[in-house]
């Protein structure tokens, strides 16, 4: 345990990933608080408190939007890891003010707080995303590393689904994104991510209160809401199978990404907690490989033992971003951090998390999210 570190807050604990950290944490003996308002959309209607909640933590319902509502939690604190936030990137579109309200006020009430009021806060280990990228890094045979931006919708509706290089329109391939990759944000909550760590390592760095933003990649695990039809693929595809619907691929499956298994994101915390030469940065988090959507669907599709095969739609949606995996070597180098958890183990961990839920959890709302993308024509 750090030297005067023992209170430790966590933003968002009731949640997926913060629950994580929630129990690392206590297994280190650290007193953990909670601080979640258990929004339905994650938790249920009803908002119980999750089963997984660790009960040897102290839980407060509260809500990031209500500044007095972190004044006495943020007093009582040495570290603080934030992981609070509205979590959905087509249904940001759409809800703009409610992303920003969680997202970019609930952080600015927190920064306000430990700005304004006495506090012994040694730590701030911020939650961001490989959203705020947009498009990864791409690489053109003839013009080395470059960052494209979106495709264009008339590119997308000819199928012609690879990026372009910018500078001599040749197909790019892809290549790891790293840290220095321009941030593009192509979503509301990807803008709010994007507040959400810059707005943490300037008040940390202006204030010297140590600051570390995280970006995770595509994050997976047992405890994520499988009836939340905006969170992971994985949660989608699982949710789907089990209800004997086949998985939806967008485009022609082939898209890129970078699945990292939730306790390795909870260990990235951690060590972001006990660095000492790590501060005032962001990190990738995630494995620094990539599996595209189809083989990840096959996966799945092969561990849950079904028959159902992958829908192919050639469809779209506006704002996907067709290829990002993690550039891991800062992380490496300043965090010690490196994955631990392969993709096909930790898939065969979720079934057995899944396999012991009740139904309610496993409603397949994937067609009525489906159905709100295509009414807001955020899907071609
Ligand atoms: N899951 C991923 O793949 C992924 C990827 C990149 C970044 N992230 C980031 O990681 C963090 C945790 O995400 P998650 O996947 O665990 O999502 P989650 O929805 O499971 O957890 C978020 C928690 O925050 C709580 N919350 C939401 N709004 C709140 C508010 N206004 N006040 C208090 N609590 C509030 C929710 O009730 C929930 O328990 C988020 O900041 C998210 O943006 C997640
Ligand atoms: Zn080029």
């Amino acid at each position: 345990m750090p030297l005067g570190i023992e209170n430790i807050l966590v933003t968002g604990g009731a949640g997926f990933i913060g629950s994580y950290i929630v129990d690392l944490l206590i297994d280190e003996d650290y007193n953990v608080i909670i601080f979640d308002n258990l929004e339905p959309q994650v938790h249920g209607s009803k908002q119980p408190l999750p089963k997984y909640l660790n009960t040897t933590a102290q839980f407060r319902k509260n809500d990031m939007r209500v500044k007095e509502d972190l004044v006495e939690t943020i007093s009582e604190v040495d570290v603080i890891f934030h992981q609070a936030a509205a979590v959905g990137v087509g249904q940001s579109m759409y809800q703009v003010s409610k992303y920003i309200h969680s997202n970019t006020l609930g952080t600015a009430n927190l920064l306000d707080v430990l700005v304004n009021k006495d506090h012994n806060v040694k730590k701030l280990v911020v939650a961001s995303s490989m959203s705020i990228y947009g498009e990864g890094r791409y690489i053109c045979e003839d013009c080395g590393s470059v960052s494209p931006d979106l495709r264009s919708i008339e590119q997308m509706k000819k199928k012609e689904w690879e990026l372009r290089c910018p500078k001599c329109d040749k197909t790019a391939a892809p290549a790891p994104t790293d840290e220095d990759k321009p941030l593009n944000p192509t979503s509301i909550y990807a803008m709010s991510k994007r507040h959400q760590e810059e707005m943490c390592l300037l008040i940390g760095k202006t204030y010297g209160i140590p600051t570390i933003a995280l970006r995770y990649f595509n994050v997976y695990g047992p405890r994520q809401a499988l009836s939340n039809p905006y969170t992971g693929v994985v949660a989608i595809f699982s949710s789907r199978i089990l209800n004997g619907n086949q998985p939806i691929l967008y485009e022609d499956g082939n898209m890129k990404r970078d699945f990292i298994h939730v306790k390795d994101i909870a260990r990235a915390n951690l060590l972001a907690l006990k660095s000492n030469n790590a501060d005032y940065r962001t990190y990738n988090i995630g494995t620094g490989t990539y599996i595209t959507i189809k083989d990840l669907a096959k996966r799945i599709l092969g561990i849950y033992n079904s028959e159902l095969s992958p829908i192919i739609s050639d469809e779209f949606r506006i704002g996907d971003v067709r290829h990002c995996y993690a550039d891991i070597s800062l992380a490496k180098k300043y965090l010690g951090f490196t994955p631990k958890i392969k993709l096909t183990e930790g898939l065969k961990g979720l079934l057995q998390w899944v396999s012991g839920l009740d139904k309610e959890q496993i409603v397949d709302k994937f067609d009525t999210a489906e159905a709100e993308l295509e009414k807001k024509g955020l899907k071609v």
